[in-house]
């Protein structure tokens, strides 16, 4: 596939909006198209506020069994080029549905991550969040106070947080290169972020080796894996990992 590559100094605002794709290629499932942990796991049971009171246990089994998926994979290529680009350009930000940590173990400093983070736990009770990165299961399930903790993620039917959400949008308004990377377009309100980019005037790139529902969006696809596109259209070819 030919890449030209892009001119970082002619953008003032670098976005880099990820999804599922994005780990994917350091071996973390994605949630939907094969392989994808929604074929495996019915999210009623295991990715619901609603699943959670009912059988907590068998929610936190699910999300350690996530961690531990984490831990077993490394940032890629793609990953690098990202934190690299933070290092050399005034403003560049990572907008992420992804839950899993693993831009911040590559080095990238400004992520939002939309979703929450498995590397996090709040009580409820006591409204305090935590950090958790226990190199393993969460440390506890239960919390000094008594109540049962919950990790800190944005399941199906929980609302967003307010304050992510509006740094978000604050952040993808101002884009003016936007890049979406393996992300299938349907969750919302993430999905709404390429057309917001858009009315903001960015110009729109998606990476994603399939089409999506978003796909029509775009000034310019490249239907291929994140890591090898990032590094021909950053020009840095020479982290030469596949
Ligand atoms: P999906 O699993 O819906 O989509 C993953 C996308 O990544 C698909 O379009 C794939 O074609 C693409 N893909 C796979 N490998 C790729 C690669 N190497 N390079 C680039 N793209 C690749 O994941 P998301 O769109 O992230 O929510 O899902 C959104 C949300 O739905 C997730 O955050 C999660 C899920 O339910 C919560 O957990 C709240």
């Amino acid at each position: 596939m030919n890449i030209t590559p892009l001119n970082t100094t002619d953008y003032d605002h670098i976005v880099f909006f990820t999804g599922a794709g994005m780990s994917a290629e350091s071996g973390v499932p994605t949630y939907r198209g094969s392989g994808g942990i929604w074929h495996e796991y019915r999210w009623e049971d295991y990715a619901s506020q609603e699943a959670w009171k009912r059988n907590p246990d068998k929610v936190f089994d699910f999300h350690d069994e996530r961690r531990k998926e984490a831990l077993k994979c490394n940032p890629h290529a793609g990953h690098e080029v990202i934190a690299l680009l933070e290092q050399d350009h005034p403003d560049v930000s990572v907008v992420t549905q992804n839950i899993d940590g693993m831009h911040q173990r590559s080095g990238s400093r400004k992520v939002t991550e939309l979703h929450g983070s498995i590397w996090r736990i709040r009580c409820e009770e006591e409204g305090v969040i935590h950090e958790d990165m226990n190199p393993g299961p969460y440390a506890a399930r239960k919390c000094n106070c008594g109540a049962w903790l919950r990790p800190d993620i944005i399941w199906f039917s929980d609302y967003l947080n307010p304050n992510i959400l509006s740094q978000a949008d604050e952040i993808v308004s101002r884009a003016d290169l936007f890049i979406s990377i393996g992300t299938s377009g349907v969750v919302w309100p993430a999905a709404g972020y390429p057309q917001l980019a858009k009315s903001g005037g960015a110009k729109l790139i998606e990476i994603n080796p399939e089409p999506t529902e978003l796909s029509h969006l775009y000034d310019q696809i490249y239907p291929d894996k994140a890591g090898k596109v990032l590094q021909k259209l950053f020009d840095l070819l020479h982290l030469n990992i596949t």
